[in-house]
């Protein structure tokens, strides 16, 4: 992320890339392959105890929609001539499912643009910023840039690192445990967690398990948040790791396959008959190597790379989120922490790995945040690397 002073940008500038930031926040659900991008449009005030006023702002929905930038223009109850335009990343310069933002921006002849961050998509990388400059409109880079790196997380993890962003998330007692002894799990948060973590699944194109889960809890795997089908959410794709093919052919996920996609990886051992069965199922089966018992985990995100998934939601057993902490592979934790003990050496704990000698070569969270829901705690934070 690039330096900036404290005194490239005014009080005011912040407070609307801040209600830019707000505006992209509004198409968490609906943007993705797209980056999720808010627009405000500001000019000098004619009113003096206000230095300038808000005269058009916007965001992006959906693919194949008009970009943040476009809606904002579109928005302006007075002509933007002479405005800054703060948006929470670079304008686009090329053709894409829509036309190029930086010709509606020239044309509406705005004397200065602010950007959050640059886009790391290869189309625009730069170009965006530069065609504006070239056509006299001062450009200022980098404001609450960390911020919108974040609300961005998934996009530009995917489009830098060919990778999707990798969150596991997992329901806990306060002794760390995801089931008790019998392998029981059924239901360590209350409500409130549960509704949250819904919304969660909507958030992400594609939701993980292991085998193990689909066999103890035989659960739906899709986003039951109000309001996802009148908002037309789309169902995440859901995943399984199934490396010998054992998932029930009655499973709820198999069953629901109208409700959102399902994708099993398996491993190159697996029974043909078997890849048949669950294919005849309308269940996607790729095989991919690794042991026998354990597939490998970077052929499937590079896989899932390939399909076009940036986001991954891991709600894995311990075995699963156990593979993903060790190949290094997680970005982010999710953990609901419910106020219960549950005991038992024999009841698995969310990692079990072989653990660190010294504390300081624990992993460790960044951007640590705290929300209580009812009863629970939700601690959030990213993988220190
Ligand atoms: N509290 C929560 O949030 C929560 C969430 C989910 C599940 N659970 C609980 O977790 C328990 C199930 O845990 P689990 O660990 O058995 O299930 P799991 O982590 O969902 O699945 C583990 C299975 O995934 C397969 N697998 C494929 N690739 C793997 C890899 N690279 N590394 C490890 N495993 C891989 C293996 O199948 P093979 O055995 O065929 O090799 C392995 O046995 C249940 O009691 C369930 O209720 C709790």
């Amino acid at each position: 992320l690039s330096q900036i002073t404290d005194t490239t940008f005014s009080e005011e500038d912040r407070s609307f890339m801040k209600r830019a930031l707000e505006l992209a926040r509004n198409g968490r659900f609906t943007t993705s392959p797209n980056p999720r991008v808010g627009c405000v449009i500001a000019r000098p005030s004619s009113n003096e105890k206000f230095k300038s006023q808000i005269i058009g702002e916007g965001y992006h929905l959906r693919k194949g929609e008009p970009h943040a930038e476009r809606v904002a223009l579109a928005n302006c109850t007075e002509a933007p001539i002479g405005a800054t335009m703060y948006v929470t990343l670079e304008p686009c310069c090329h053709h894409g499912a829509t036309p190029p933002c930086t010709d509606a921006i020239i044309d509406a002849d705005v004397d200065r643009v602010v950007v959050a961050i640059r886009d790391p998509f290869h189309e625009v990388k730069g170009k965006g910023i530069e065609t504006l400059r070239e056509n006299d409109i001062q450009v200022d880079v980098g404001l609450l840039e960390d911020e919108c790196w974040f609300e961005n997380r998934f996009f530009f993890h995917y489009h830098t690192n060919k990778k999707p962003w990798v969150i596991l998330k997992a329901a806990i007692s306060l002794d760390g445990k995801m089931a008790s002894k019998t392998g029981h799990s059924k239901w360590i948060t209350g409500d409130t967690a549960r509704a949250h973590a819904h919304e969660i699944r909507a958030e992400t194109d594609a939701i993980l398990t292991g085998v193990g889960t689909i066999i103890a809890d035989d659960p739906l795997l899709t986003s039951r948040m109000p309001g996802i089908e009148e908002l037309k959410i789309k169902q995440s794709t859901r995943i399984v790791l199934d490396p010998q093919l054992e998932i029930k052919r009655d499973a709820q996920v198999i069953r629901t396959y109208n409700q959102a996609p399902i994708w099993i990886f398996c491993h190159d051992s697996a029974p043909d008959y078997a890849i048949q069965e669950l294919t005849f199922f309308n269940a996607s089966v790729t095989s991919v190597g690794g042991e026998r018992q354990a597939l490998d985990l970077h052929s499937v995100l590079e896989s899932l790379a390939a399909s076009g998934i940036q986001s991954i939601l891991v709600e894995g057993g311990p075995k699963i989120h156990t593979a993903f902490l060790e190949s290094g592979l997680a970005n982010e934790l999710l953990l609901y922490i419910a106020p219960k003990i549950v005991g038992g050496s024999e009841a698995p704990s969310f990692f079990l790995g072989e653990g660190v000698e010294l504390i300081d070569q624990a992993m460790q969270l960044d951007r640590v945040e705290r929300t209580l829901l009812d009863q629970d705690t939700l601690i959030r934070g990213i993988l220190r690397r």
